[in-house]
Parts: C-alpha cells; sequence; structure tokens
C-alpha cells in the first residue's frame, strides 16, 4: 500500500486489536529507516531503540506492562524508545531537546507504519524501570515510550468500554480555537 503524507497522518490511529503474526524484518528495516532519517537538533540522533521481536526480548517488555495496556501482550514487534539528556541540545529557557527530537522520529515512524499497513501504537503505561533492568537500558537513558506495533487484528477480549469504542472512532480533538493562536499568544484561532 503507497498513501501519500495526509492520507496516512489521517489514517493513523492508536488502536489496540493486534494480530500475533509476525513482522517480516524487510518491514522493520523501514520503520527504522524512518526513524533514521528524521530531524533532531544539530543532527545528533539521540534515540537509542531496542527493537524487540524476539520471544525473549518480548517477554521481558510484556511482563512489565501496566494492567489497561494487556492488549499489547499480543505485539509481535515493539520498539522501546530510550533517549539520555546529554545526547542532544541543551539550550536555555529549559529547552532540552533529547525528548523533542526523539518524538518527531517516533512521530514519522508511526506514519511509515501506516502507510505499511501496521498498527503502531506508543503507550506510556508500563514499568519503566524494571524494563530498563530486564533490557540493559543505562540508568542514565529514559525509556520513553513502547511503540507496540502489528497487523490489524480482531480480539477485542482484553478491551475495556472506553478503549472498545476508541477502536472505532477515533478519540475527539480540541477545536483549533482552544490551543492555536494567531501571530499572538492568547489570540485564538477562529
Ligand atoms: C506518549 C503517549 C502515551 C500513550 N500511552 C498509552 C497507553 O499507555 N495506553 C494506551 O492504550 N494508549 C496510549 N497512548 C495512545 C493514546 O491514547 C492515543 O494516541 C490517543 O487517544 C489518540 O488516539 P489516536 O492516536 O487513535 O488518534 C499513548 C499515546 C502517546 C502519544
Amino acid at each position: 500500500m503507497s498513501m501519500n503524507v495526509k492520507e496516512s497522518v489521517q489514517r493513523r490511529r492508536a488502536t489496540r486489536a493486534l494480530d500475533v503474526r509476525t513482522v517480516d524484518v524487510d518491514v522493520i528495516a523501514e520503520l527504522m529507516e524512518a526513524i533514521r532519517l528524521s530531524p533532531s537538533c544539530n543532527n545528533n540522533q539521540p534515540w537509542r531503540v531496542i527493537v524487540a521481536y524476539d520471544p525473549v526480548s518480548l517477554e521481558a517488555i510484556k511482563s512489565s506492562l501496566s494492567k489497561g495496556n494487556s492488549w499489547a501482550l499480543k505485539a509481535p514487534l515493539i520498539f522501546a524508545i530510550c533517549a539520555r539528556l546529554d545526547d542532544d541540545c541543551k539550550l536555555n529557557d529549559r529547552r532540552d531537546y533529547f525528548l523533542f527530537s526523539t518524538g518527531i522520529a517516533v512521530g514519522e515512524m508511526l506514519l511509515r507504519a501506516t502507510e505499511l499497513g501496521l498498527i503502531a501504537h506508543p503507550i506510556a503505561g508500563f514499568d519503566a524501570l524494571a524494563i530498563k533492568e530486564k533490557l540493559g537500558i543505562p540508568e542514565d537513558h529514559v525509556l520513553i515510550t513502547l511503540v507496540n506495533c502489528g497487523y490489524p487484528g480482531t480480539d477485542v477480549s482484553m478491551l475495556s468500554e472506553k478503549q472498545l469504542i476508541s477502536e472505532k472512532e477515533r478519540p475527539a480533538r480540541k477545536p483549533v480555537g482552544e490551543n492555536f493562536f494567531n501571530g499572538r499568544w492568547g489570540n485564538h484561532w477562529s
């Protein structure tokens, strides 16, 4: 499947019914390339990514998911996204860019995954310290997110009512008038 950017932005969803079918390594390589080519401050490329698709690494991660994220137990592929403060620009006014650059990289990967027909669902609900320990992630790195990847599935038995609703419908977004300003802070976009 090939999509233009507008389509992949529109189609990208954080749905949760994943199929257990494995993702080929050449498809995994495409996702890695989307991360690799993304922009970063001074081209610092602060992201460090553990690509987990072997049973041992996957189990290490899956044993430390929050209860609400049990749906991710089905994921055949999980990207553990890490970064360290000192690996990207640190400028005045709290402009520490390591999470920002890494976030852009993940965003680009989510769009490429969408184009490839995959669900790529980032989560924050997990025991980061436990996973860091199990995967050997150094203490000074932040394990920011796990991106659970897989082809769309049909098993919704692990989903809460709210999660079930969001399978079908994208959760509502704020209207542009709420968090976009026209030219100056406080001039709400209308
Ligand atoms: C940083 C971050 C953390 C998230 N954490 C979780 C999570 O722990 N569990 C979950 O099911 N979804 C998680 N999500 C997915 C969001 O709930 C989802 O993106 C949001 O509801 C909008 O839905 P959409 O992506 O389908 O448009 C997370 C998304 C992001 C970007």
